[in-house]
């Protein structure tokens, strides 16, 4: 394998920023130090570039069949469109159907990722509890490296579980030293909301939106935190949106119950003017949970800066405009719910949050790398500049100037929900496991080339 030397770069961990040479060989980082002079293979110069470690997104729907059709992007453009934008590594789910074996899920799953260009890891849903579900839990924390468990307290109607069930995974997950991960929704009420509108004539994509407000969420958090409490499992929030929910982590987290939180950046960045656009164009941003009013914006970012929440994901989950969102043209609730953003999330974090003082650089890596890495138990092998590290890095210009659009994005989808965001700050270079796949603006992907990363046990810290 092509042994690599980069030379002049800063390097930026979650802890450190110092300038050094890094040397490659076999997939991993051999040596880090001050001109290293070793002859190789091939020599980047990143002379007023940064150094990262590659970025980890914990929250990604490739190929996800929902609602009779398939998230547009699969295991190989959407882990594509990652690298293009500095994500070396995704976690993705395995999402049964009800009363399906788990592990007769993993491998239809693992058999649907073997495209993927990056590597991946996978959370396992728990959508049923039935007589063998704790020994198939035991068996993907044992022997399938999956110690994390996805629990839906929305989409009642399909995937998501009732109380009863929830206890019976927290208690098997915290026997087993493994995370559960909840969506924060209460599956009960939205359905009764959406009923009300739609009964209204309600119908545009405007109204999924009223039909999942944020006290709902709030509701969904302070449940979640509440059975994890009781059973004592450490739990990991995803994608939350607003001000209720965040109040509910900060009150858990200050009373030392162990819960983690984490946001997008559509949540960071976006408002619920969206869904006034014309033309159905407002069916873009149909996602769960909804984008929120502004005013939540402010306290997800200072949560964000305070630790309060302690990652940051895509929840990536694209569908067409045209072909597919268009499905529920009539009726909001048949609008497949999701959007792009794994290619634009280091650029936006690092604009929108470093250049506006909102992050600094090390927490921006610590949010989009190493605190992934920690919690589902990669590190340091990802998440980290370390000898002994994979050669995942992301060499960054800081003056790199971007405007996002869909037309130039590398995801399979016919929109953008970020299309016209002004970005400052790019990947020049990208490499995962010692090979340059993004190299000055070319895409150099191979496609089966990831590899499936089975995860310990995560550090819960
Ligand atoms: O709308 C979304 N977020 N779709 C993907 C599935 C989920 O709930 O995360
Ligand atoms: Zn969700
Ligand atoms: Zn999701």
């Amino acid at each position: 394998m092509e042994s690599l030397l980069i030379e002049n770069g800063e390097i930026v961990t979650a802890l450190d920023q110092f300038h050094a040479d890094i040397f490659i060989e076999n997939g991993s980082i051999q040596a880090i130090g001050a001109d290293l002079s070793i002859s190789a293979d091939r020599k980047i110069d990143a002379q007023g570039h940064y150094i990262f470690p590659g970025a980890i997104d914990a929250h990604v729907h490739l190929e996800l069949p929902v609602m009779g059709t398939v998230s547009a992007d699969d295991f190989e453009t959407g882990t594509a469109a990652g690298m293009a934008g500095g994500t070396t590594t995704i976690i993705d789910f395995v999402t049964p159907d009800r009363n399906q074996s788990l592990l007769e899920a993993l491998r239809e799953r693992k058999k649907v990722a073997e495209k993927a260009v990056s590597d991946y890891a996978l959370h396992m849903a728990v959508t049923w509890f039935g007589p063998q579900t704790a020994k198939e839990m035991e068996r993907c924390v044992r022997v399938e490296g999956i110690p994390s468990f996805k629990t839906f307290l929305a989409y009642k109607e399909t995937i998501g579980i009732g109380d009863q069930e929830l206890i019976a995974v927290m208690k098997t997950a915290k026997a087993l030293e493994a995370m559960v991960t909840s969506h924060c929704e209460n599956g009960d009420l939205i359905p009764e909301l959406q009923k009300q509108l739609i009964d209204a004539g309600k119908t545009a994509p405007k109204y999924h939106a009223q039909s999942r407000p944020s006290f709902i969420e709030g509701e969904g958090t302070h449940k979640a935190i509440t059975f994890a409490k009781a059973t004592g499992v450490p739990l990991y929030i995803v994608h939350v949106t607003c001000q209720e929910a965040v109040e509910s982590l900060i009150k858990a987290r200050t009373s030392g119950q162990t819960v983690y939180g984490e946001t997008c950046p559509q949540y960071l960045l976006l408002d619920d003017r969206v869904y006034e656009k014309p033309d159905f164009q407002s069916a873009a941003y149909v996602m769960s949970p909804p984008i929120r009013s502004k005013g939540h914006q402010a306290t997800l970012w200072g949560a964000l800066k305070a630790g309060q929440i302690q990652t940051v994901a895509t929840d990536h989950c694209p569908f067409q405009l045209h072909g597919q969102k268009d499905k529920g043209k009539d009726d909001f609730r048949k609008i497949p719910n999701g959007a792009a953003g794994i290619e634009n999330r280091l650029a936006l974090m690092y604009t929108y949050g470093v250049l506006e003082e909102k992050l600094t650089l090390k927490q921006f890596v610590e949010v989009n790398s190493t605190r992934p890495a920690q919690l589902f138990g990669m590190y340091p092998k990802k998440g980290a500049i370390c000898v002994g590290a994979d050669a995942d890095l992301v060499i960054w210009n800081p003056d790199t100037e971007n405007t996002i659009s869909a037309k130039t994005c590398h995801h399979r989808c016919d929109t953008s929900i970020f299309e016209g965001f002004r970005t400052k700050g790019a990947p020049t270079w990208v490499i995962a496991n010692g090979k340059v796949q993004w190299d000055e603006g070319n895409l150099k992907v191979e496609k089966g080339a990831g590899r499936y990363i089975p995860r310990a046990p995560g550090s819960s810290i």
